[in-house]
């Protein structure tokens, strides 16, 4: 069994396998994490592998303060306050990616924001210190199934998958963060939770938007149906699916072994055929391509199990007429 109680040892093991590019659960004040290192696009695949996403959401990127939080996204003065005044906290913020930080794309599913929180749990902060990385975490739990409190929620849904369970007692909240957009001139809630609207305002000395409250699904996900979620990465070429090989002045996008003479005109997710790769080289491989000024990039077939239903729905989404 994977699941150690979380003393100095045992953080210091599992701080080990996330730079090794392994998984491990750990308890945050909310609930149960399943942390991958962030700059890991290989690892960060793996959670959704292990979780069963049906679709690559954005994960909330876990360090242990504001400096390492600047040092992967962009604050005001007001947002800076607001952190300063709540972390360590159950308060996740959304704001600007900063670029060439090393995080991977697949952590921000391709967005030019990202989610930054500041975990208050002892546990999460000597692995925070230890791992020194940041570290992308959504609850530790099967995709649908309710967030976990305890070791043994993450065990009886994860089993084995994680290399390290880390046994920290049951979480105190028992919520999951809230995560509040500060993107914008006006803070918008997207997701309530443990840290309340009113105590947010009563910090900020301002209002605070309550995000659309028809969103919730069952793990309070972003929105899934089209146009909902406006940032939602899409690259500008059109995507043509099912495409064997490029048609003139298109450019391909690949898996598996590619089609002869397409030299300097292709990338390919996984040349080996391998879905977590695929995943981790999903959107970076559409930004490339995109970025050729192609009008249109050609995707190749890529099976639908495991990974692959994901990497499918976010292609299918790129693909629909805008
Ligand atoms: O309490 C928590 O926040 C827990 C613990 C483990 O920290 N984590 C958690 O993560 O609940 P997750 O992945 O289950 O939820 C992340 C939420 C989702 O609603 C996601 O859509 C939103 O944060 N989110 C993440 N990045 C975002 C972004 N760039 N823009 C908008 N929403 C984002
Ligand atoms: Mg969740």
């Amino acid at each position: 069994m994977p699941t150690l109680e979380a003393d100095d040892a045992a953080i210091v093991q599992a701080a080990c396998e996330l730079r090794a590019g392994r998984l491990v659960a750990f308890p945050t004040e909310t609930v149960y994490g399943l942390g991958a290192d962030a700059t890991n696009g290989r690892a960060v695949a793996l959670i959704f592998e292990a979780k069963g996403r049906p679709r690559f959401n954005p994960l909330i990127v876990h360090v242990i303060d504001l400096a390492a939080a600047e040092r992967i996204a962009c604050f005001t003065p007001k947002v800076r306050r607001l952190a300063a005044a709540f972390w360590p906290g159950p308060l996740t913020l959304v704001l600007p990616r900063r670029e060439g930080t090393g995080l991977s794309d697949l952590v921000t599913a391709g967005l030019a924001t990202v989610a930054v929180r500041v975990p208050a749990h002892p546990v999460a902060r000597a692995l925070l210190r230890a791992a020194g990385v940041p570290v992308a975490a959504p609850s530790a739990n099967l995709s649908g199934h309710v967030s976990p409190t305890t070791a043994g929620h993450v065990a009886a849904d994860l089993g084995s998958t994680p290399a390290i369970i880390l046994d920290g007692g049951p979480t105190t909240h028992g919520l999951e963060s809230t995560v509040l957009d500060a993107t914008g001139d006006r803070l918008v809630v997207l997701r309530p939770g443990a840290t309340t609207r009113e105590a947010i305002e009563g910090g900020l000395g301002e209002a605070v938007d309550s995000g659309p409250d028809d969103v919730g699904e069952p793990e309070g996900e972003l929105p899934s149906s089209p146009g909902q979620l406006a940032s939602h990465y899409a690259p500008r070429a059109r995507l043509r699916l099912h495409a064997n090989a490029p048609e003139a002045g298109e450019v391909l996008l690949a898996f598996g072994p590619e089609p002869a003479g397409v030299e300097g005109r292709c990338v390919n997710l996984s040349p080996a055929g391998d879905l977590v790769e695929a995943a981790a080289n999903l959107f970076a491989a559409l930004r490339r391509l995109d970025a050729t000024g192609a009008e249109t990039i050609a995707v190749m077939p890529i099976p639908g199990h495991g990974l692959g239903e994901a990497i499918n729905d976010r292609l299918r989404r790129a693909a629909a007429p805008r």
